[in-house]
């Protein structure tokens, strides 16, 4: 067992280890933090193993190791893992910085047999000692409570509300969440605009994954539509969501969440559908990562 493993995270300078998923982020993140990052190497090997290697001396350091787990998720995943491990075993004393949480929605056994691929996650997590996990708008907070070290989910909303407010004419919005679990979300960024919001109701059918979307409560009509959700996997659930709003007199509708997977063909069905732009964060860099989560990861860092 590592010498250093009853410590606490109480000192407020960071050491930044950048994983190979979030190097950008990283040094964005270590700027606005004046902090120094450390040097961590990565190979992928022809069988698709990962070797990390990490060239600094970490002892007794408060290190915060910065890694999204967008896809390829599972690579990503590991390596994060990997890096966590040495870095504890190395003596310092480690914060996982996961952006983009991956499996955070499996988060229930929502059909009898399946695995809580989260609490897995969370498993995982404490064999390699982390200490804490930061994370941003973890698909629900009840998923949180699989950790058993202090976790924490920071929004991104109200810097999405911030960048809409600078870059659209919000006068005339609507923030609708296309299903009820993300209500509140949809909330935050109606106060953030100062404009109404709604929720629809949207079913999933969980063998075969089809969506279906329910009716708005209020009249949407010639109002200007922000979607606003999590995650934008396959662009399923927005796509569904825009055409019934353009269907009910939408007059235009966008798309923000905050982590822009967007697989597969899913910006041109968004834009098919009358999505007009999407905007999302850096959490997964994209081509719709206008949002820097940056200042928000290191406000919350600093605080530590
Ligand atoms: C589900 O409840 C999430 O909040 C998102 O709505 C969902 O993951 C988006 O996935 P997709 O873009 O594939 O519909």
């Amino acid at each position: 067992m590592p010498a250093n493993c009853n410590r606490d995270l109480t000192l407020k300078r960071w050491l930044i280890a950048p994983g190979p998923a979030s190097r950008e982020l990283s040094i964005s993140l270590a700027k606005v933090l004046s902090a120094d990052t450390i040097n961590v190497e990565s190979r992928i090997f022809p069988d698709g193993e990962s070797k990390v290697t990490i060239g600094n001396n970490v002892y007794g350091k408060n290190v915060a190791l910065i890694q999204s787990t967008y896809p390829p998720t599972d690579r990503h995943l590991f390596q994060l893992l990997l890096i966590a491990h040495k870095l504890n075993r190395s003596g310092a004393l480690v914060c996982a910085v996961v952006p983009y949480l991956a499996y955070a929605r499996q988060d229930q056994e929502f059909l009898k047999g399946e695995v809580v691929s989260l609490a897995t996650i969370a498993d995982l997590l404490q064999s390699t000692g982390v200490k804490k996990l930061i994370t941003v708008d973890i698909h629900s907070e009840r998923g949180l409570r699989y950790f058993q070290f202090p976790s924490s989910s920071i929004s991104a909303i109200p810097s999405i509300g911030k960048y809409l407010r600078s870059h659209f004419k919000v006068d005339n919005a609507f923030s609708v969440s296309p299903d009820s679990g993300g209500r509140l979300r949809a909330q935050m960024l109606a106060e953030t605009l100062s404009v109404q919001f709604d929720a629809l109701s949207k079913s999933r059918d969980r063998k075969i994954g089809e969506i279906s979307v329910g009716a708005p409560s209020k009249n949407v009509e010639g109002k200007d539509i922000i979607l606003v959700d999590d995650i934008i996997s396959t662009g399923g659930s927005i796509c569904k969501a825009a055409e019934k709003l353009k269907e009910l007199g939408a007059k235009h509708v966008y798309a923000a969440c905050s982590h822009p997977l967007l697989v597969g063909e899913a910006e041109m069905n968004l834009k098919k559908a009358g999505v007009e732009e999407i905007i999302g964060t850096n959490t997964v860099p994209s081509s719709v990562s206008k949002v820097d989560v940056a200042p928000l990861l290191a406000e919350h860092l600093s605080s530590m």
